[in-house]
């Protein structure tokens, strides 16, 4: 399994449209990034396993279903923050387990300064959560956190990407599936995806 899944659906591309805008303000911003994430985290799970089960409605038995793996959200600082309620809507069951990365602007190797207790037990899958896919550094790092948890599956799910980052992520981790609502044309010398949308943590924070 190598390469992105970019989706195609019309809404993601005029909110993703919208989300690039430079005069988009933090708080549409915000808004944009909480939606695309639930859009985006509607495809990434269309293929999880379920389980029949069977519920009382008010007038009698129905055979219904129910989601078969445990799964943690694992969205890394600052910038995931802004996917994490949409994919906690989406999936009430699943815990949180955040990861703090910051990649360092002149090397732009990620920089680890937040990771938590492994999980115990580690959950059958894990979403990785990151608006921006650039070098791929963070996600990588991210990854290799997750895989040492014992996470049985392993997604990313990620608005942007550039073809460096997803080359990166497909040569380290082909097992990862990556999840995308837009694949950009390349990185400039600072590593900022183009065109991108800018500093998607500054832009939701304000900062
Ligand atoms: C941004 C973004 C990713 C990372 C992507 O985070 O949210 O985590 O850069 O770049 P990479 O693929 O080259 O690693 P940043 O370090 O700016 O931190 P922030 O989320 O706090 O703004
Ligand atoms: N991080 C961002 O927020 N934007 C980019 O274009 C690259 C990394």
């Amino acid at each position: 399994m190598s390469g992105a899944r970019v989706s195609s659906h019309p809404v993601v591309n005029q909110k993703l449209t919208r989300l690039r805008a430079q005069d988009t303000g933090p708080a549409e911003f915000r808004t944009l990034v909480g939606d695309l994430a639930l859009l985006l985290g509607v495809e990434a799970t269309a293929d999880l396993p379920a389980a029949p089960m069977t519920v009382e409605t008010p007038l009698g038995p129905c055979q219904g279903s129910a989601l078969k793996p445990s799964i943690s959200l694992v969205p890394l600082l600052r910038a995931g923050l802004g996917m994490t309620e949409a994919l906690s809507r989406l999936l009430p069951d699943s815990d949180i387990r955040h990861l703090g990365y910051t990649r360092n602007p002149e090397t732009l190797q990620a920089e680890v300064y937040y990771a938590p207790t492994p999980p115990d037990p580690a959950p059958d899958l894990a979403l990785i959560l990151d608006p921006m896919l650039a070098t791929g550094g963070s996600a990588c790092a991210a990854i290799q956190t997750v895989k040492d948890w014992g996470v049985g599956e392993i997604r990313f799910l990620g608005i942007l990407g550039a073809p460096e980052g997803v080359a990166a992520l497909a040569s380290a981790h082909p097992d990862v599936a990556v999840h995308l609502c837009g694949l950009d044309e390349r990185l400039n010398e600072k590593g900022y995806i183009l065109p991108g949308l800018g500093d998607a943590g500054d832009r939701q924070f304000a900062t």
